[in-house]
């Protein structure tokens, strides 16, 4: 679900033309919907209301400071993965309380930052990092809380490089050891252990893998209860899938049926990492045709947005269903999928110009005969988009553009050559 919808043979981001957008700030650039990250929030919101669940949107899916002071006005938290994230969300104005600090690799000087700036919690990935923190923490006269992130050997059925809650990946600790850390690091003196993290991957589009995780942890935390632990916090992390072709992400209600149900009654604060599901489908990249060519039985529509701009489909195989700005009459879509039940399609692979046969947004595509000049939208571009783009190539990052019904904000300038070389001394 989103806000961007044809009228009159025009695409509109809300109230905004994207071709007028196109015009005052050129291409390539990503172009965001406010209502539409609302809506997602607050659907979210709503589905696990029974919990008073703490929804902490997930900064690398999309990390402008505008987007996250959008979020935290609607009352979100924030999971970050780096110091640069927990700069991104201080400078806008997120409540640091509200902030649980992931991944396997924070340097001493990220743990610090985070410690000084009084996060909510740090999610534990390995032994040695529990004592780490313990130190530091204890260097500064604190103790800081820690959930313990436990890899509940679940497949979530999504693309193998972001599977990470099966047995063998880098993340968490094996749900096998989880009793025998909480032995031996629930009395470390920087150190309030407080409860227990999953994340068992992304673009989770079933509901079954959360529930058999789930049901895991739970038996884990009857576990440790037993043996005299304190288990006060779950955070159940993110997942959550995104629309990449129309209806096929399940609704914020279908996840939350099953899971509120399960843990309605079990005296525990839960906590929550979406990122995809609130910022997905809030974004597209819009993008200017430069040239159309056929090579022997191929047809290629070369763009000025490339693989720099977005690398999902080079990196994952990843689907983004792509439509022109202004289509010919007749060709309005109703359903964003791969096979669009029209006459007179053309089946194309839509490219970018960077010197890498990977270098494509979308292969074997069908859509409406497209020219040179002409606008492309490529969508569910508000998710590991920008936050993944790169000056691959040397090429300008994109401004991204925010709208709120008519109105509409440039969040982020286009690069300038000058930006490309500023750092080199
Ligand atoms: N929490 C933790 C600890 C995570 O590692 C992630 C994502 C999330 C929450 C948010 O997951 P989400 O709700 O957005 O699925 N670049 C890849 C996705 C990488 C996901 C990394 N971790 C892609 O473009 O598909």
């Amino acid at each position: 679900m989103d806000y961007f919808n044809y009228q009159s043979g025009q695409l509109y981001c809300e109230g905004v033309r994207l071709d007028a957008i196109a015009a005052s700030h050129g291409t390539p650039a990503y172009v965001y919907s406010s209502a539409t990250f609302l809506h997602h929030y607050q659907q979210l919101a709503r589905a696990f209301a029974p919990l008073e669940a703490l929804i902490c949107y997930s900064v690398k899916t999309n990390s402008n400071k505008h987007i996250l002071r959008l979020l935290e006005q609607a009352g979100a938290g924030f999971d970050i993965v780096s110091g640069g994230e927990l700069f991104r969300v201080l400078q806008a104005g997120g409540d640091p309380a509200k902030v649980a600090f992931a991944g396997v690799g924070k340097t001493d000087q990220e743990i610090s930052e985070a410690i000084e700036a009084g996060i909510g919690f740090f999610t534990l990935e390995s032994a040695e990092e529990a004592e780490n923190i313990s130190r530091l923490a204890e260097g500064l006269g604190r103790k800081v809380a820690a959930t313990l992130r436990v890899n509940p050997d679940v497949d979530p059925k999504t693309h193998k490089y972001i599977t990470t809650g099966k047995k063998l990946t880098k993340f968490g600790v094996d749900i096998e050891e989880a009793v025998a850390f909480f032995e031996k690091y629930s009395d470390l003196p920087g150190l309030n252990l407080v409860g227990l993290h999953m994340h068992i991957g992304s673009q989770i589009t079933t509901i079954n893998p959360y529930v058999t995780a789930l049901k895991k942890m739970l038996g884990l935390i009857q576990t440790l209860r037993s043996r005299g632990y304190k288990i006060e916090w779950l955070d159940l992390g993110g997942g959550f899938g995104a629309d990449y072709q129309s209806d096929t992400a399940p609704l914020a209600p279908d996840y939350a049926t099953a899971l509120v149900e399960m843990l309605a009654g079990q005296d525990l604060r839960i906590a929550m990492e979406p990122g995809r599901f609130i910022s997905g489908n809030a974004g597209v990249l819009l993008t200017r045709v430069l040239y159309v060519k056929q090579s022997g039985p191929r047809r290629f529509v070369i763009v000025d947005a490339a693989m720099n701009d977005l690398i999902r489909p080079a990196l994952y195989d990843a689907f983004h269903f792509i439509w022109p700005v202004q289509p010919a009459e007749g060709f309005v879509p109703t359903e964003r999928t791969s096979e669009p039940a029209m006459d007179g399609l053309i089946k194309a692979d839509v490219v970018g110009g960077i010197c890498e046969s990977g270098d494509f947004l979308a292969k074997d595509r069908l859509l409406p005969p497209v020219r040179r000049g002409d606008l492309l939208a490529v969508f569910t571009a508000g998710a590991y988009s920008f936050s993944m783009a790169s000056q691959y190539n040397s090429r300008l990052r994109a401004p991204e553009v925010l709208v709120n019904g008519s109105e509409q904000k440039l969040i982020r300038r286009r690069e300038t050559y000058s930006d490309l070389t500023a750092g080199e001394q």
